[in-house]
């Protein structure tokens, strides 16, 4: 199993989101998210489920995070409700952590769920004004990032994101799925 993560975060304070939305709408950073997540299995916090559009992302199954497992998931057969993040230090796939703030922070703070493969994007753009809501941030996971992870050399800008690829050290990394992410990285807005 590989543990991949993605996000999209704001340039210096590492801000993914302000009260539920993200807040910046770019087409080509949905696009690297739904190409490099379809046809997987990613991990979601409720708030974040319930911020998708019908709760859903088509053609991936969703782990969603809540302590009530009672919860009522807008497709039974793709979304499983877990309450106990423990259980997916065996899990037999691969996993995409895809936030928010709260699932990347278990995460990056917890032995044996650590990713081993974060894609990082971030924003380079102002944030806008008009939004209300609390920020929300990553930055606790960029501590554990920067001390933790690598970044490969090679980066990649497009529609003011730049993308950088992070392996954790001392992990055994999957070749395989790298190369996916990279080969993705390099042909996108060609
Ligand atoms: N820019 C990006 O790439 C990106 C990606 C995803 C999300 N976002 C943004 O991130 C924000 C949402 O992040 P968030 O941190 O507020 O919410 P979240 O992580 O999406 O969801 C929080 C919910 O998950 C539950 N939960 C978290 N950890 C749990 C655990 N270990 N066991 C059981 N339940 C658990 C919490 O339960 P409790 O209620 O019990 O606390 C809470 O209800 C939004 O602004 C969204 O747009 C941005």
């Amino acid at each position: 199993m590989t543990k991949i993560s993605i996000w999209c975060r704001h340039v210096g304070d590492s801000i993914i989101g302000i009260g539920p939305n993200i807040p910046w709408s770019i087409p080509s950073d949905m696009k690297r998210f739904k190409h490099l997540t379809t046809g997987n299995t990613l991990v979601v916090g409720k708030n974040t489920y319930e911020s998708f559009p019908n709760r859903t992302l088509p053609n991936r199954k969703l782990l969603v995070v809540y302590p009530d497992l009672d919860y009522e998931v807008s497709d039974k057969e793709n979304h499983k409700v877990i309450n106990n993040l423990e259980q997916l230090k065996d899990y037999e796939n691969d996993l995409f952590v895809v936030g928010g703030a709260s699932i990347y922070k278990a995460f990056y703070t917890t032995e044996g769920l650590k990713p081993e493969i974060a894609v990082d994007c971030v924003y380079q753009g102002d944030l806008p004004t008009n939004l209300s809501g609390d920020p929300v941030s990553v930055s606790a996971c960029i501590e554990v990032l920067e001390k933790e992870y690598t970044p490969l050399p090679q980066t990649f800008t497009l529609d003011n994101i730049i993308t950088t690829v992070w392996l954790k050290k001392n992990a055994f990394v999957s070749q395989e799925a790298v190369k996916k992410i990279l080969n993705y990285l390099e042909t996108e807005g060609k």
